[in-house]
This record gives structure tokens, sequence and C-alpha cells, in this order.
């Protein structure tokens, strides 16, 4: 019944150097001024504060921009002025709100390159993966407009008796904390924004600590295309400091929130446990997400979306490919073309077209990956090893690595990273697999090469995961195309660019009238 409307962004041609060229020319020219400030945004006016410099994971050495970290007092306020002007934000409508996120859109896509060059300089991203994500970022805000048009336009007139009239309205809860991970520091931050914007809520956003450079240019852009400064703050720093108190809050009606499992209880605890309303929380967090190839599998095929799923993005997708399960008989052979295809993964800097794999975002997180390789290689059969160059020591790079394990047990939680588990299966133990990926507890993503038909369509009826892809590489969900969302430990089950996700953000109100 919804999703009628729906235009994806363009995007980029990375292949033809008329685009590329121009476009390497204009991130350089957007960094080269530098200077970039991210300070609590409250109101429509900037703050001031003591300020610490971001640095970039590419090489720590390197200065990006300024921190001023958010206040509990500037919380407080920001949660005040979102309160006061969320009933004028709903009364606007969804034709007026949709034209707004349309205008971002545009503006997302006109001045694009200071926020490909935050992308690659602040988290790292390779160029492809920038695009791809300033890409799903236009998305998200052009197919909620659409959708906040037809659902929040004009209520919904229901059937009754004569000498009545029924109608459904859709609206906004109120406030909205939106609370952000590093890993799509634009796409994510912008579309729990546009998601609960158009949904009539005023937002309070707090991005993720080590990507709040990007927050701010898209918060002052947001309030550039329309949004009111009393609807939309802006409040980086810290979960202590900002994102607990924010959830604590009684006067927030709603919490968006991608990030780890353990946050997302710990949200839900706070929730629980607060005074005023009972509030929805839309999370999205891991997976411990798999791929079944069978003997049937297309070999190449399976190699090329192994290598884009598990080691591309530096494996730090939430969909990555973590668990590799190869049916016995082609095991051998898929783990030698995987590991020499894994030998031309070229590591290096994110600017550079020829670079596959970038940084891993910061120190902690490599050191977690590194606590983790150590494990496997007493625990694991390394098969493969790609070393970090030499000349990459001023960055937190880390090398993807590719391990055979003895069963899905010796992986009890996510790694964040370019880490593939193989595990073999025999013919008739396909069951054993699934019971086995049923008991992680996640459901995220899940894949599976297999030209048996029945036997794919089975699998995917049976996994109690968000998204299945068959016979294809498991990430790059595309707005509209592939809503994106999980189960489970995976997430609470809303579909990010699906025609339903509006409604987790807003109330429904039915009015009857004795006409
Ligand atoms: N939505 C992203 C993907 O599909 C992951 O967060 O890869």
């Amino acid at each position: 019944i919804y999703g009628g409307e729906r235009r994806n962004s363009r995007g980029y041609d990375l292949s033809a150097p008329e685009t590329v060229e121009p476009l390497l020319h204009r991130i350089d020219k957007a960094m080269a001024g530098g200077g970039w400030t991210a300070a609590p945004i409250v109101g429509g006016r900037q703050l001031s504060g003591q300020g610490r410099p971001v640095s970039s994971p590419v090489d720590r050495s390197r200065t990006v921009g300024t921190l001023v970290e958010a206040t509990a007092a500037q919380v407080e306020e920001a949660v005040g002025l979102a309160a006061a002007a969320q009933p004028g934000w709903d009364r606007l409508g969804g034709k007026r709100r949709a034209d707004i996120l349309n205008r971002m859109a545009d503006a997302l896509e006109a001045d694009d390159a200071p926020l490909l060059g935050l992308l690659v300089h602040e988290a790292g991203k390779i160029l492809p993966d920038a695009t791809s994500e300033l890409r799903e970022a236009v998305d998200f805000c052009r197919y909620y407009a659409a959708r906040a048009r037809e659902q929040f336009g004009t209520p919904l007139r229901l059937p009754g008796p004569t000498g009545e009239s029924n109608d459904l309205y859709l609206a906004g809860r109120g406030v909205f904390a939106c609370i952000s991970p590093w890993n799509f520091p634009l796409a994510i931050f912008v579309g729990q924004m546009a998601a609960a914007l158009a949904a009539g809520n005023s937002v309070v956003a707090k991005p993720a600590e080590q990507t709040p450079l990007i927050a701010a240019e898209v918060v002052r852009r947001f309030h550039r295309a329309g949004v009111p400064g009393a609807v939309l703050h802006l409040l980086p720093g810290t979960g202590e400091t900002v994102g607990a108190r924010l959830v604590a809050d009684p006067r927030v009606a709603g919490v968006a929130f991608t990030g780890s499992t353990e946050t997302a209880r710990a949200i839900n605890r706070t929730l629980a446990d607060r005074d005023g309303p009972i509030v929805p929380l839309i999370a999205e967090t891991g997976g411990q997400n798999a791929m079944i190839v069978d003997s049937t599998a297309l070999l190449e095929q399976v190699v090329d979306d192994c290598i884009q799923s598990a080691f591309l993005s530096a494996g730090q997708r939430c969909s990555a490919l973590r668990v590799l399960y190869a049916q016995e008989e082609i095991a051998d052979r898929l783990a030698a073309m995987l590991s020499g295809a894994m030998d031309m993964l070229t590591l290096g800097d994110p600017r550079h077209l020829a670079t596959d794999v970038g940084p891993i975002i910061d120190d902690p997180a490599r050191q977690v990956l590194e606590e983790h390789v150590r494990r496997m290689d007493r625990e694991a059969r390394l098969i493969k090893a790609v070393p970090v160059p030499e000349s990459l020591s001023a960055g937190t790079f880390f090398g993807p690595r590719f391990y055979e394990i003895d069963g899905i047990a010796r992986l009890p939680r996510e790694v964040f990273g370019p880490v593939l588990h193989m595990i073999r299966f025999r013919s008739g133990e396909i069951d054993g697999v699934v019971r086995g990926l049923q008991s992680t507890g996640y459901g995220l993503t899940f894949g599976i090469h297999s030209r048996l038909e029945t036997r794919a369509f089975e699998l995917f009826r049976t996994m109690g995961v968000g998204n299945t892809y068959i016979n294809r590489n498991m990430v790059g969900a595309v707005v509209g195309v592939q809503p994106f969302g999980g189960q489970g430990l995976s997430g609470t089950g809303p579909k990010a660019g699906g025609p339903h996700y509006l409604l987790r953000f807003a109330t429904e109100k039915t009015l009857t009238v004795n006409t």
C-alpha cells in the first residue's frame, strides 16, 4: 500500500576518469581549508567551549578538526527547546516537511565535496564507500519525504456508518533522541533524523564520538534546508554525558539507536525505569552474519561476494559477512581461491582509488580485533593474513584475516572488522548449521550461494534474519529496494528505507465525528 514514489540518487561512476579527477580535486579543495568544528548546536546556535582535536584514522597525527563536547546543561536546554517546538513542526504537515527533506537531499548532492572529504578523512572511508554512503543519505531524505507525503499528508478515511466520519491520523510522538554510529556517520545519522523529522518529531541528535565533524556539517545543512533551529539540535559528546542523560529525560518520547547490542539493552533498561511516558526504542545493532555455500555454487562468484561482504569497508558494516559455511566438497577449493583473491587486496590511504581496505576507525577498535586474532591464532587454523605495509604505521590499519574454525561456538560475539571465519559442513548437516546460527541469537544479514532453488528458499524461510541475499554479496542495502534491519540480538525490527519505517516514529489517532 505504501512505497509508490521512489527515486534513488544517481550516485557516481568512479570508473570514469572524467568523473573521478574533478571529484578528487573538489574534495581536496574542500578539505584544504581545514578548520572543521563540531560543537553543540542548540536552538540553531553553535555554542562555544573548550575544544579538543579530532584526528584522522588514516594518520593519527593529522588533525581534521575540533570537537567541543556538549555539557549536561546543554542537554537539558536542547530537550526543553525541542519539546516546546515539536507541536508546531507536527502541525506543519507531511507535505511541507517533505519539501524540506527534498531540499536537504538536493543540498547534499549539490555540495558533496565537504561531506565526501570528511567521510574519507574523519571516518577513513575509501572513496567508493564514501560516494555510496552519500547516495544513501540522499535516498533516505527523498524516500522518507515521499512516505511523509503519503502517510502524513492526509488522514486515512475509514468505512463507517452513515452519519459518521472516521479518520485515522498519524502524528509525531514528541522529541526523538537519535543516537548514531561511526560506521555510517552520514547515511545512518541522516536517515534517523530524516525519519524522525518526516514523522513530525523534533530531534536531539547525538553522533558517535569518533565522527562528530560530519555530523555538525549535516545539522547545519538541515537548518539551511528549512528545519527550524528549535526543532533539531546537535549534542556531540560522550555516551555518559550526553547519551545517557538524553535517554533518561522523561521529555524524550522515542529513541532511535544504532550501535552495540549492549548499549541497546542499557537504553532499554533506562527507558523502562524512568518516569514519564512509555516510549519506543528503535534499535539496530550487530550481527553474526553468515553465508552458506553448497557444492552447487558458482565459486568465482562466491569469492567475489565474500571479498566484498567480509573485507571491503574494512569489515566495518553491521551487515558484513563473518562466518562462511562451506560444504566439505568445495571447502578446500573455495578457501584456496579466496585466499588467492585476498592477495590482491590493497590496504592504503582511502583517498586513493587503488585502495580496497582503509583503516579501522580508532585504536580501541583495532585493539579488540588484535585480541580476537590472538585468540584465533591459538584456537583456529589461519588460512590467510594480509600484512599491513610499514608505510601505513601512522594510521589504525589492520590486515584482513581468514581462519577456519571448528564451530560457531568459537564466536560468542560479533567481530567488527575484516576477519572471516570458515566452517565446513557435510551435505546432510544443513539443519545443524541452521541450529548453530539460530543459537547465536543474532538475525541481521544472511547469504546463500546455491543453485538449488528450493533449498535456498527454504533456508530463507527458516532463518530469522532481517536481510537474506541469494547468490550475491550481502552488503550495501539500497533505500526503498532492500529495506534494512534485523531481529533478535540484531535489533527491534524496523526496516530503514522501507515503507513501514516512519510508522515506528509516529502515534496513531482516530477521529470519529457525528456528522
Ligand atoms: N545498511 C548497510 C548495508 O546494507 C549496513 O549497515 O551494508
